[in-house]
């Protein structure tokens, strides 16, 4: 049997694959396919214990942020914020999208290595909680769009700590050699407080460091906390300043495949705080609010993408092409990543899976695939396969490559399931074409 990694999967008395008591057959049936189904009940269960582990570790002093470029839609706003999480934006339509669903501003971060005048504009208008400056430039530029709107404006300092993340070289971040962030090593971080302390419509709050994405090692998280809090002391010592808080970013992996060994998030939450309160022990201060800013692993294993088998095409001593209403305009991470997932067919969920598949999208692009060589259940024209841990970076990363459409998002929960996105019409496609 296909390991089904995430607890809200299961295969039901029909022997169909079922996430949250709803029967992927039944939702591919009802709403068309390709189709993304999200279960809210697992979003809440991440959300939950991410929450109690602040409580547990930081005695509540901080808390999770959303980064919501992970899938940034209203309704997931609306959930992780009535669970108490922030919100992580990176652009105006993310910053947009959380107004929309009600997000109070304090509440929301504004990330970005290159936000735009306008971005930082409608950011500061609306009041957002705080603007992650990326650069010495950008530290100008925010001074400027506050001074013109006569604001005082809260940022904190995005630092490149100098961590080698063990991911996908195009998700790390930390490193000397990243287009993010203001470099520690050269003094250039300290540069920036000095700085920030000289302007007048800015407010320096925070310390911000993320070193990437999709990191299964405890260590790396160690280490940055390690470096950020020796940065914040020094800011303390030689500026006099008392950050309210830092930021120590996201990044903690999921399960893809059974081979993934995602640790409980709790691991590193105990971890850091570990060396954190002993470091403060030791410097004589008291631990400031502590942020992460978590997005895969809030959405990811939460999600699946819903397919109708079409053509099967197998090619003696070479392979099977099993061919599906969607590609890499839903899903661009096998063509962008070589990312690994999990594949099975939906309706023959209990069978088992001896045939080995290589999972082809519809575009006209031979790199079209969603996975390759991989065993699925014995597929014919009409099953419908489904590809598990798609919540994070599907949805987000579509386009309408081809001119397909996106398709909608279902969530799921106890059994009932409702759309919260609408899939996209050939009308939305000439939407804006004059
Ligand atoms: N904070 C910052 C500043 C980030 O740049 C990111 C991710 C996060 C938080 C959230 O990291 P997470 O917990 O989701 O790992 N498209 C790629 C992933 C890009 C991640 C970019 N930054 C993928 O599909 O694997």
């Amino acid at each position: 049997m296909i390991h089904l990694i995430s607890p809200c999967l299961e295969v039901n008395e029909q022997g169909h694959l079922a996430i949250s008591g709803c029967d992927t057959v039944e939702l591919a049936a009802k709403y068309g396919t390709p189709l993304y189904v999200m279960s809210e009940d697992e979003v809440r269960r991440v959300c939950e214990s991410y929450v109690s582990s602040f409580a547990k570790f930081y005695q509540g002093n901080g808390c999770p942020i959303y980064a919501s470029k992970a899938f940034s839609c209203k309704e997931i706003c609306r959930i992780v914020s009535s669970e108490g999480l922030d919100v992580e934006v990176v652009s105006g339509g993310e910053l947009y999208t959380a107004l929309q669903a009600g997000v109070s501003p304090a509440h929301i971060h504004f990330q970005g290595n290159n936000k735009s005048y306008n971005e930082l504009v409608y950011a500061v208008e609306h009041g957002v909680g705080d603007i992650v400056v990326d650069s010495l430039q950008e530290l100008q530029l925010v001074e400027k769009v506050a001074q013109e709107r006569g604001a005082l404006v809260n940022i904190s300092l995005r630092i490149k700590p100098g961590i080698d993340a063990h991911t996908h070289e195009f998700i790390r971040t930390g490193q000397i050699d990243s287009k993010f962030g203001i470099d520690l090593a050269s003094g250039e971080a300290l540069e920036a407080v000095r700085q920030s302390l000289s302007l007048e419509h800015v407010k320096l709050i925070g310390l911000h460091c993320h070193i990437g994405s999709q990191v299964f090692d405890v260590e790396p998280f160690v280490h940055a906390a390690e470096v950020m809090i020796d940065l914040y002391y020094e800011v303390k010592q030689r500026f006099g300043l008392k950050l309210d808080h830092l930021n120590l970013g996201g990044g903690f992996g999921v399960r893809y495949t059974e081979k993934d060994d995602a640790l409980p998030y709790e691991n590193y939450m105990e971890a850091v705080s570990a060396v954190l309160s002993r470091k403060c022990q030791d410097m004589g201060i008291d631990l400031p609010r502590i942020y992460i800013e978590p997005g895969r692993s809030i959405v990811g294993e939460a999600g699946i993408t819903l397919y109708t088998v079409g053509t099967v095409k197998e090619i003696p001593d070479v392979r099977n092409y099993v061919s599906i209403d969607g590609g890499m305009f839903e899903n661009p991470r096998y063509a962008l990543y070589q990312a690994d997932y999990t594949c099975l067919v939906a309706n023959k969920a209990a069978m088992p899976a001896d045939y080995i598949a290589t999972v082809a999208g519809k575009c006209c692009e031979s790199g079209d695939l969603i996975q390759e060589h991989v065993p699925i259940q014995r597929p014919q024209e009409g099953d419908i396969l489904a590809v598990l841990t798609t919540g994070a970076y599907n949805y987000s990363m579509a386009s309408n490559y081809n001119r397909n459409p996106r398709p909608a998002c279902v969530m799921v929960s106890h059994g009932q399931s409702r759309v919260i996105i609408k899939g996209e019409t050939y009308e939305d496609l000439v939407r804006n074409d004059l």
